[in-house]
């Protein structure tokens, strides 16, 4: 395999955190690997909420820090709770340093939306619906201006080298369709900052990219995986066929929208005090229910927004409107859909993961932030806090030593394996079919047949068994989690466990030793 070295930080990844890390560990020099053009096709550029903040005078990081516990259905660590809504505000002021145009009132604060489990008006955001857009388009041209920075573009990693418990390399391949030979990238250390995993499922709203690759590459590399069971499923994807499934952002709730069945019945008023800004997982099984009962679950906007929805929230606008939809005149039809992990690699308060030498931030991160339920516009915020963290404390680890820090130019032979895209699909139905919105014991034990299958047909394919690694930790935990909490509801066992809830830790050699004694079970 053709190997190259450096003293250079690799960021595997090029969403906000990627970014966010390697302007906070500048002049440190950085290799930073894009699957895509920098600035494609991350799933932070189409983070359509913002970054939740305490920003009012009537707010506060105490009653943010509450929400999200709150929210998080028992299992949300408190201290990483606190800690992370206390430094929202200076992320705040940094992004707006570093060029993020936010919407500003005449008065010079910041506008605030309101989502749902939210005690206030706490979204910082961009034109309505543009927020990760825009943060994104920030931080992009900051990066291209730093000379500490080396992209490679159109490249993706595939697995991680380790000695004795300690990552010493990834094994990179051209990205695109053609793919390549793997290269070996050897640098001073490692950060996984490369998205989650809701693209697993054949309904999402993440990019067709995000499929579990990372936290799959670190738990077959050894990495202890937390609460990978929970999965967020957004209620209201846009209905049209689309995949990805456009979203329409809960925002919309916040300004007043309303979610209506086929019968113009309000549903969500008899299933909770707080209506269509209930929590999110209950939204979602309410849509959920909604849509198995052949009732058409839709947002309408009209009266909240009428006509307002096309220059406030555009790209929701736009996808009404390529779909042929007007928002202002018919309700959008809404399905849940895969849209956050909230498990992921286990990471402590610096985003140190169980191997040495090995950081992550992000979604593909588990830092006991979002527990069971993760509340709407937290994701960012997780992400810029323990980019920080990850930076400060890489920079700790290697001292201020960067000499041999030269570029990294593969040639990238021809050959390699990438995965048939039959395989992926049949993987996405499944796990919507029986890892989804409602779970149970005789599904989610078909699902780790079926992918005990899929992967079988494609062992010497890394990028196609960090799919099915992810797929694995996510269908073995469920089946482990015998009881319903936040986003993890079982019909089988429809209620919370008594107790406080506890997290779930969780290595791939867990995980498949599940799988194996399922496969050994006659259906
Ligand atoms: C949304 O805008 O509804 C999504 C925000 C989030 O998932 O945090």
């Amino acid at each position: 395999m053709e190997e190259l070295s450096t003293r250079r930080v690799i960021i595997v990844g090029a969403g906000l955190g990627a970014l966010y890390a390697a302007l906070a560990l500048a002049p440190r020099p950085v290799l930073m690997i894009s699957p895509e053009r920098l600035g494609e096709g991350a799933s932070s550029a189409w983070a359509q909420g913002g970054v939740a903040a305490a920003m009012s005078a009537e707010d506060s990081p105490d009653s943010h820090a509450a929400d999200t516990v709150r929210a998080g259905a028992g299992t949300v660590d408190a201290e990483v709770a606190a800690r992370t809504v206390r430094e929202a505000r200076e992320h705040i002021l940094a992004l707006t340093d570093l060029g993020t145009p936010f919407d500003r009132t005449p008065e010079g604060g910041y506008v605030l939306s309101r989502e749902a489990a939210h005690s206030f008006a706490r979204v910082v955001r961009v034109r309505g619906d543009q927020s990760g857009a825009e943060i994104m388009k920030a931080l992009v041209a900051q990066v291209r201006a730093t000379p500490s920075v080396q992209v490679l573009e159109g490249v993706k990693a595939i697995a991680l080298d380790t000695d004795g418990g300690r990552v010493t390399g990834v094994a990179v391949q051209r990205s695109g369709p053609e793919g390549s030979a793997p290269a070996m990238l050897r640098g001073a250390a490692y950060l996984l900052a490369g998205g989650g995993s809701a693209g697993l499922y054949a309904v999402t709203t993440n990019p067709a990219r995000i499929r579990g690759q990372v936290i799959g590459m670190a738990a077959r590399a050894g990495a202890v995986i937390a609460d990978p069971e929970f999965v967020q499923f957004h209620p209201t994807a846009i209905d049209v066929g689309e995949d990805p499934a456009p979203l329409a952002t809960e925002a919309l709730r916040g300004e007043g929208a309303v979610l209506i069945n086929r019968h113009g019945e309000r549903f969500m008023q008899a299933l909770h005090p707080d209506a269509e800004l209930a929590p999110r997982d209950i939204v979602a099984r309410a849509i959920y229910a909604q849509a198995q009962a052949g009732l058409r679950p839709m947002l309408d906007t009209r009266a909240a927004l009428g006509a307002r929805i096309k220059t406030q929230f555009p790209a929701v606008a736009a996808a009404c409107a390529r779909n042929g939809l007007d928002p202002a005149e018919a309700p959008i039809p809404v399905a849940a859909a895969a849209h956050y992990h909230m498990g992921g690699i286990a990471v402590d308060a610096e985003g140190r993961a169980s191997l040495g030498n090995l950081w992550v931030c992000g979604e593909a991160s588990s830092t006991g932030l979002h527990g069971a339920n993760r509340l709407a516009s937290n994701g960012l915020l997780e992400a810029l806090v323990y980019a920080r963290a990850c930076a400060a404390g890489i920079g700790r680890a290697l001292g201020p030593d960067s000499a041999g820090a030269g570029e990294l130019h593969p040639e990238f032979r021809p050959g390699g394996v990438m995965p048939d895209p039959e395989a992926i699909a049949a993987l996405r139905r499944v796990m919507t079919d029986h890892v989804g919105v409602v779970r149970n014991a005789a599904g989610l034990k078909a699902a780790l047949r079926e992918i005990a299958r899929l992967e079988a047909g494609q062992p010497d394919c890394p990028a196609f068994l960090n799919m099915t690694a992810t797929a694995t930790l996510i269908a073995a935990a469920a089946l482990r989690r015998e009881e319903s909490r936040g986003a993890h509801y079982r019909d089988d066992f429809p209620a919370p466990r008594g107790g406080a809830g506890t997290r779930t830790r969780i290595t791939l050699a867990e995980a498949l030793a599940l799988r194996q004694q399922v496969e050994k079970e006659t259906p």
